[in-house]
């Protein structure tokens, strides 16, 4: 029977998913040296069975992804036959391609030293790109967890919504999700400077008038992407403003910057574990896992 192994980013969500499954949790102990190196040990030993990892890596990312190695290395020298490593936020996964000449490609190192320290399989939720996945050479998947966004929205008794993608690339998703919620959807064209970071939304009047506009994305990092989606529709007099992503990374003032332009609640999934993180992203996560582990 496989087992999970809790990282220290991921404590709710493994809980979560072992509540769902019949997979018992073992006992991690964690702790940081004074000069800020991570310590990992197993409690236990695993006993052949398949050692499930769950560990997100937001900010610190660094770190996160160092626990994560450490977490790989003592789950097999605690006897797992088989490591899956699911990560729910993949950091460095925007860096998936090379932009400007001689970038370094971030997203490949890290699916390269995943791979090297010996997991054997890798789950991630919405992954940013297909390419992030294409890096591993172990089977990598990602799970998606836009339908229980749509369920969730599904409880908030909207009025007419609209679903927004403030980005044209995202605007697949949020068909998905007004789909399920037999809403309308919509998306802005966004433009980001490669070397600035700057954001610019195009202009364009939308219908909002007394309706709840959602708009969805899959990452808010600085906030700026949603920020400039909301001033554009509060213009328009909207009931509400609701931003809905899988990823809520708030780095930067986010949270502050969302408000002010007019957005009245912010909702996430447990991907990355904040005070927004109203949904759960552990059925989607064991729904992939039956992939991995029953092959
Ligand atoms: C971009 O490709 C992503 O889908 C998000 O739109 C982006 O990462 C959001 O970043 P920020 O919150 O910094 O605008």
């Amino acid at each position: 029977m496989p087992v999970l192994v809790p990282g220290p980013a991921s404590p709710s969500l493994t809980q979560r998913m072992a509540m769902l499954s019949n997979f018992a949790m073992v006992k991690v102990s964690y702790k940081v040296f004074p000069d800020g190196e991570s310590y990992i040990r197993l409690e236990e030993p695993i006993k052949d069975d398949v050692a499930i990892i769950v560990q997100s890596c937001p900010p610190p990312q660094d770190k996160r992804i160092i626990e994560l190695l450490q977490l790989i290395d003592a789950s097999l020298r605690a006897g797992a036959s088989k490591v899956v490593v699911i990560v729910p936020y993949l950091a460095y996964s925007r860096q998936d391609k090379v932009f400007l000449n001689y970038e370094a490609l971030s997203s490949k190192i890290v699916a390269r030293v995943i791979e090297s320290v010996g997991a054997h399989a890798f789950i991630t939720v919405n992954a940013h790109s297909e390419m992030v996945l294409s890096y591993f050479k172990i089977k990598a998947l990602s799970a998606d967890a836009f339908p229980e966004i749509a369920a969730y929205l599904s409880s908030l008794n909207l009025k007419s919504p609209l679903i927004l993608s403030p980005d044209k690339k995202r605007y697949p998703e949020a068909q998905r999700v007004a789909k399920l919620l037999n809403a309308e959807a919509t998306f802005f064209e966004k433009k980001r400077d490669l070397v600035t970071g700057g954001i610019t939304t195009e202009e364009r009047p939308l219908n909002v008038e007394d309706r709840d506009v959602i708009i969805i994305d899959d990452i808010i990092s600085s906030g700026g992407t949603v920020a400039n989606a909301a001033r554009i529709v509060s213009r328009g007099n909207p009931k509400r403003i609701v931003a809905a992503c899988i990823h809520g990374l708030y780095a930067a003032g986010a949270v502050d910057k969302l408000v002010a332009a007019g957005v009245q609640e912010i909702i996430s999934t447990d991907t990355i574990e904040t005070k927004t993180s109203r949904i759960s992203v552990a059925r989607p996560l064991l729904e992939s896992l039956r992939q991995v582990v029953e092959d």
